[in-house]
């Protein structure tokens, strides 16, 4: 048989991210020692109390369908979490629970876009962004931000990016890959001009605990206007540390939420019973547990910082939220070892991995060629033994001369 695949599928790129993930897990069962700085997720278990409620859910039968929207209860509990942490009110009708933060940028997106409209994505940006915006048949529209400001976002920039097609502004807030943390004029500015040019905005704050400095506050809490076409995302697998539980949810305009559910109700339907049922405990969290996370984060940020930047050829920007860090390489492309030479950013990652077994993703995957990505979501030991490492393996390439500077 001819397995002819579809032009949707086939205009998908590879997700380097998954393909990296498979490829150390292989070379783990084969024996391979290896530290990974390339994983997206916090090294922590999920706190016991919510693990028990999990049990809970199944000892109790709560093993069946639910509203594809998610349940009442988990709704209602996002809704009490909303107004707790984000000064944002909604009913539970405005609240979409999904699998993973992930399917609620995905509906969102689906649920928004016609073919040709043109989404703004800030970048560097986290590596499923472009390919979920031209599966709906739009095209993202790149606003470069820069490592000399810490990659925040310079909102001119953003507003000259408007067009008639125009459709959304998709924001992190703190960002993945840079770790860059939008302040409330930046984002009142942002949504200044979404309300200008009637724009709706995809808030992602997956990362909202963690930052290491002043809170800031959802794009949707700062005006009527801006919250009229906000669909916040948000989700459990970073803050609870809960990945593997797939849960996430959306708040936003009705239209929009119902659009959401419809296009869920023909995929997945509800998310997993049991991570619901958990999830009513995780949001009741007022954040101890969060907190005793974001110290250890904190602490290997600054250590990483420290040591990155005092390692021959390397420099990184300031990271101010999420747990990674970009780190500008190109003063290695061009540089030669024994077996190859080191023209980009995937093969600075090939080289650590192979030489010293660091794995790291590279700034490709995020549109940030000149960069690696970072993850400090591991142990500060394992943190320490990778700095060593990469320190070593970098000591034995030869820059090129008008690099040496
Ligand atoms: C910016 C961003 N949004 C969403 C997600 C996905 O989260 P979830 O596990 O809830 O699907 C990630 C995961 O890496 C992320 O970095």
């Amino acid at each position: 048989m001819n397995y002819q695949l579809s032009d949707r599928v086939r205009a998908l790129n590879p997700y380097i991210g998954a393909e990296l993930r498979d490829k150390v897990e292989t070379l783990r069962r084969s024996g391979r020692k290896l530290i990974a700085l390339n994983v997206g997720e916090p090294d922590f278990p999920t706190p016991v109390h919510i693990a028990h409620a999990g049990i809970e859910a199944i000892i109790k039968g709560v093993t069946k369908y639910t509203p594809v929207q998610g349940t009442h209860d988990v709704r209602q509990a996002v809704c009490d979490k909303l107004k707790r942490d984000n000064s944002l009110s909604y009913g539970p009708e405005e609240v979409i629970i999904t699998t993973g933060a992930k399917q609620a940028v995905a509906n969102a997106l689906l649920s928004i876009c016609n073919e040709d409209d043109e989404v703004l994505l800030p970048i560097p940006c986290w590596g499923s962004y472009p390919e979920m915006i031209a599966h709906t048949g739009a095209r993202p529209v790149f606003v470069e931000t820069d490592p000399e400001q810490d990659f925040g976002l310079n909102v001119e920039r953003l507003g000259s990016k408007v067009t008639s097609k125009t459709r959304a502004i998709l924001l992190t807030n703190p960002n993945n890959p840079t770790g860059a943390v939008l302040d409330r004029e930046t984002l009142f500015a942002i949504g200044m001009i979404a309300v200008r040019h009637d724009l709706y905005i995809i808030a992602d704050e997956i990362y909202e605990h963690l930052v290491y400095g002043e809170k800031v506050p959802s794009i949707a809490a700062l005006s009527e206007e801006i919250k009229a076409r906000t669909i916040t995302i948000n989700g459990l697998s970073k803050a609870y540390a809960m990945t593997g539980w797939r849960i996430g949810y959306a708040c936003g305009p009705l239209p929009v939420i119902r659009a959401m559910t419809v296009i869920q109700s023909y995929t997945t339907s509800n998310p997993s019973s049991i991570g619901q049922y958990a999830a009513i405990t995780a949001l009741k969290d007022e954040g101890d547990s969060v907190k005793e996370m974001t110290k250890s984060f904190d602490e290997r940020r600054q250590y990483l910082i420290r040591e990155i930047q005092s390692i021959r050829g390397l420099s990184c920007p300031n990271a101010r939220g999420a747990f990674y860090l970009m780190v500008d390489v190109s003063r290695y492309f061009g540089s030669v070892y024994e077996e190859g030479t080191i023209a980009d950013s995937k093969d600075f990652a090939e080289y650590l991995l192979d030489q010293v077994g660091v794995v790291v993703t590279p700034g490709d995957m995020f549109q940030a060629p000149r960069f690696i990505r970072l993850s400090y979501a591991t142990s500060l030991a394992q943190l320490q033994e990778a700095v060593a490492l990469i320190r070593a393996a970098l000591s034995l390439l030869k820059m090129r001369e008008e690099n040496l500077k």
